[in-house]
């Protein structure tokens, strides 16, 4: 612990100078104080520079008072362009988010200088851009991201999230570990974020001090030039402008990242806390008692101060945005009760499952009521994340709680942030707010709110103009501004349906979001009812089928006058047509039938996820609730009792059923699942597909074939090497084998079961294709090779096309995670072509995998945006082939078509936001489940 004397040459001199002056003087009165002055003490004359010290302990943190004043932004690049953005609808976060203004804004000096109709005719040189009735919202603003503290592509020399030498770390900076080179500030910015709260890890209980910035390049290149209204703190230990306190960020985290990297229980962590608090409120009473004697002119000595505690006797000033990563009920509590103890204010709680289950605990918080920032569906991935709920979001807002949505960057690409506030807008948050929770409450939630999150005059010029309503699914910016500067040098925009500008209209989550709470975060999930008579659904808009390896929309009706009936008798659909033509009179007469009103709704093929350990898996992160990771034969010899080096595990053997995950993915029409052993290496083993609906094994259709494809990972994993794992696969292929491998690698070799290789480095796909080649040369034997992962897969679409080597890109949308999946195919407004839509152009069959269990879920998203950012060159139909028909070729399952199952829809497609997944109808089952 370092102890810290104020002395910076600026005051030090300044004090002399002063002391100077009063020579004479303190000579007098140090001569007759004890008669004259009783009461004024002999130290006074040094006493002006603490005054102002002591002063500036009261003033609250916040921009300065004359701030609206300002002609031009602290931020402003001098012979930036005026920029008049024409014709826009103007969502400017006013009004609780409810006032859009349709009009012009006119961007210059850095600043918003107007909104509406806006004078500009005194611009000699300004660029105009006609919006055309597009919509313009506030620069994204995401209050939790890692950008640049851990960074993509992540290598060993970028981790600098967390200190690890203590769980308290008041005294840690972000700003020290932000590295300018991170490949995620562009394509966040593609995606419309412009500025983002730059947190510490959770390792620690107190990670250290957070930095808001925003992302565009600057001059200068520094981390520095980044920041935005820096902390005096960055560059001196005492205040600059004693008049003038910007707001400071700080992270602490609770509950189980800190409790597994410090070997801590709950109780150390809340402990370490109350210590800390406990020194920082003992320093602070020091300093109030010091100052008090420096009011009275009776001090002596340095203002007691101290480098690693003054941050958080900050906090206890009110001076600090505290932002809680803390999940549990067990944990809120503690932490309101902690900031009633200590008396400070909490800015926000990160990731809170359970805070939408306990918002009285939230109001009881010192001060005001925290905020609560949330991811949409990403859950379940821990015990503290088990009872998170996709209604969170509305139902603190119904607790008048202010929500916002984050990333946590790079758990979730920040570049789709606003994909998280269309989620909770689907589940339920209004428009106003879930707009608001990417951006006003964002801004205000980190004490920014004075300058971004709104479109208004004065504020900064961050804005973003989007080729559909924001809260459109697959909305993309065709340009974003940071402070008044373009930040796309040449946007490709799609061009999006006309019905895709105007807000969503969403299902009715009424009921789910009640039992979410009657539940305790654990609402039932079963069907509520199932069928295996005639089932009849009325007003239905559209049918999709397969016919053969295709989708094809089978009826279409113009109007809700056309809308047609289905009739579904044991699983199986036996008339589409209208109500005369489908309902005969035996149907109209019998009293068991089951009508279901559609409303406009569809039928179609249902879809099939992959690529996530789903039914193998309940709680990532909790070993006893998952099959576990298989035996690596070309990391460690596998026991004989197991077969030896030549054993083949079947993921069928350690399915479980009735997950939550598969369940959520069962009612959001997802109802086939394949699923491969886990493998941390090369060897994989045999992946099986199931039913996410079945309850148990021994139930009908439950497994759907037991063994699909032969499944390995070809990557950097450092040892074995890649052309070790390369040798390895040939050995295999070209050599005559034994045992269960053997027996599989024979129904490769016969082309019977797919060999589907996770790979993402374009380099190790080439060479794959290659050891295709070798083993069609060899054996004459054409092997059907699936890729996995498929990062780079797209610098090599041509070659894959010819050589018939299909793609399931995972995750769809693309990160630089590492090295060897850097060379991503951004998609617009980055690039011409998505990396779904440059495969297809060349007639790769292309499937869409997710990575995590929750994921599962989001399957009939990600298909429609991959139809809508392929700007027309993929339709509904080829969609619905990437999630369902072009994943079972690739994943090796028999042809389907008799016994595929189909899901139904209300309120429209599949594709679209308007609709709730209804039903399953399930032919293999003979059974219509409804939700
Ligand atoms: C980011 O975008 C800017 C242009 O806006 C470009 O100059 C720069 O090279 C890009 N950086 C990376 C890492 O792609
Ligand atoms: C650092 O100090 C210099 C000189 O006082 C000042 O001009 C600059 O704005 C400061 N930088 C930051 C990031 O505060
Ligand atoms: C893709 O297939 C279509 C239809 O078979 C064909 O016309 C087209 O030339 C193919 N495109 C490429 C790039 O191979």
């Amino acid at each position: 612990m370092e102890k810290f004397t104020p002395s910076t040459p600026a005051s030090s001199s300044r004090t002399l100078r002063l002391f100077l002056a009063l020579v004479p003087t303190v000579f007098f009165l140090l001569s007759f104080s004890d008669y004259l002055f009783p009461s004024f003490p002999s130290t006074h004359v040094i006493d002006a520079s603490l005054l102002e010290r002591c002063k500036s302990l009261k003033t609250p943190a916040g921009p300065p008072a004359d701030f609206y004043k300002r002609t031009q932004s602290d931020r402003y690049l001098t012979g930036a362009k005026p920029t008049l953005i024409k014709n826009a609808k103007i969502w400017t976060g006013e009004d609780e988010g409810n006032l859009v203004v349709q009009g012009d804004v006119l961007l210059d000096k850095g600043m918003i200088m107007g909104v509406g109709r806006v004078p500009h005719h005194h611009y000699k040189d300004i660029t105009v851009l006609d919006a055309k009735g597009g919509w313009v919202t506030p620069g994204i603003v995401d209050l939790h991201s890692h950008l640049g503290v851990y960074s993509s592509p992540s290598l060993e020399g970028s981790d600098d999230g967390n200190s690890l030498k203590g769980t308290i770390g008041a005294w840690m900076r972000a700003i020290d570990g932000l590295n300018t080179h991170d490949d995620s500030y562009n394509t966040s910015i593609a995606g419309g974020v412009t500025t983002s709260l730059i947190l510490p890890g959770s390792a620690n209980a107190i990670g250290g001090q957070a930095y808001p910035i925003k992302l565009r390049r600057t001059h200068e290149r520094s981390p520095s030039s980044m920041l935005l209204e820096p902390p005096y703190q960055i560059n001196s230990s005492l205040p600059v402008d004693p008049s003038h306190i910007p707001w400071r960020h700080m992270k602490h985290a609770c509950g189980e990242n800190p409790s597994r990297v410090y070997s801590d229980t709950r109780m150390d962590t809340i402990w370490a806390f109350r210590d800390a608090y406990n020194k920082a409120s003992q320093l602070k009473k020091k300093q109030d008692d010091f100052c008090a004697k420096v009011e009275a002119g009776q001090a002596t000595g340095d203002f007691p101060d101290d480098l690693q505690w003054e941050s958080l006797v900050d906090v206890l000033r009110g001076r600090v945005k505290v932002n809680i990563h803390c999940y549990e009920t067990v944990d809120l509590d503690a932490l309101v009760r902690l900031s009633n103890e200590f008396q400070f204010p909490i800015a926000a709680f990160h990731h809170s499952s359970e805070t939408y289950l306990v918002p009285e605990v939230l109001k009881r918080a010192y001060g005001h009521p925290p905020s609560v920032a949330l991811f949409a569906t990403n859950a379940r991935y821990k015990r503290e994340a088990y009872r998170s709920s996709e209604f969170a979001p509305r139902i603190l807002a119904e607790n008048n709680l202010r929500v916002v949505m984050k990333s946590d960057h790079s758990v979730l690409n920040s570049r789709y942030l606003l994909y998280e506030a269309q989620q909770a807008h689907y589940y339920g948050l209004p428009q106003n707010l879930a707009i608001a929770a990417v951006t006003s409450s964002a801004a205000e939630t980190m004490g920014m709110g004075h300058r971004i999150g709104y479109v208004k005059k004065g504020w900064d010029a961050d804005l973003v103009l989007w080729d559909s309503h924001p809260l459109a699914l697959g909305a993309t910016p065709k340009q974003v501004f940071i402070d008044g500067i373009p930040q796309l040098e040449t946007p490709h925009a799609s061009t999006k349906p006309p019905a895709f500008q105007h807000v969503p209209s969403v299902p009715n989550f009424d009921k789910e979001a009640e039992d979410a709470v009657t539940y305790d975060g654990l609402p039932p999930l079963r069907p509520s009812s199932t069928f295996s008579e005639t089932v009849v659904f009325t007003n239905v808009k559209s049918v999709y089928s397969r016919s053969g390896d295709v989708v094809e929309a089978v009826y279409t009706a113009q109007d809700a006058i056309t809308y047609g009936t289905v009739v579904v008798r044991n699983g199986r659909l036996i008339c589409t047509g209208t109500e005369t033509t489908c309902l005969s009179s035996s149907i109209l007469d019998d009293p068991e039938v089951s009508y279901v009103d559609l409303e406009g709704g569809s039928l179609s093929p249902s879809l099939l996820t992959f690529g996530s350990p789903l039914g193998l898996s309940n709680i990532d992160q909790e070993d006893s609730t998952n099959d576990g990771v298989v035996l690596d034969p070309l990391i460690a010899s596998v026991p004989k009792i197991v077969g030896g080096d030549s054993a083949l595990i079947r993921a069928v053997d350690g399915l479980e059923f009735q997950t939550r995950d598969a369940l959520l993915a069962y009612r959001s029409g997802v109802s086939t699942a394949v699923t491969a052993p886990s493998h941390y290496n090369f060897f994989g083993g045999l992946a099986t597909s199931f039913s996410t609906g079945s309850a148990h094994k021994l139930e009908p259709g439950a497994v759907i074939q037991e063994g699909t494809g032969l499944h390995m990972s070809v990557r950097h994993f450092g040892t074995p090497s890649v052309s070790t794992q390369i040798a390895a696969l040939r050995r295999l292929l070209l050599e005559p084998q034994e045992g269960a491998t053997g027996k599989r690698v024979k129904e490769v070799l016969e082309g019977r079961v797919p060999l589907v290789i996770e790979a993402h480095s374009a380099d190790i796909i080439a060479t794959l294709v290659l050891l295709k080649k070798e083993v069609k040369t060899e054996t004459g034997k054409n092997i059907r090779l699936t890729i996995t992962g498929a990062s780079e897969a797209h610098l090599l679409a041509k070659e894959l096309g010819e050589f018939g080597v299909g793609v399931i890109l995972n995750p769809a949308r693309s990160f630089p995670f590492a090295w060897e999946d850097r060379r991503i195919l951004p998609g617009p407004p980055l690039t011409e072509y998505s990396p779904v839509s440059k495969l297809v152009s060349h007639n790769v069959t292309v499937g869409i995998g997710v990575q995590e269990i929750w994921d599962a879920r989001n399957l009939r998203f990600e298909i429609a945006w991959a139809s809508l950012a392929a700007n027309g060159k993929i339709g509904k139909e080829e969609a619905i082939a990437i999630g369902s028909v072009n994943l079972e070729k690739l994943l090796g399952m028999d042809a389907q078509t008799e016994g595929a199952d189909m899901v139904a829809t209300r309120g429209g497609d599949l594709l679209e936001m308007s609709s709730k997944v209804a039903g399953i109808i399930s032919p293999r089952r003979g059974l219509v489940d409804l939700f």
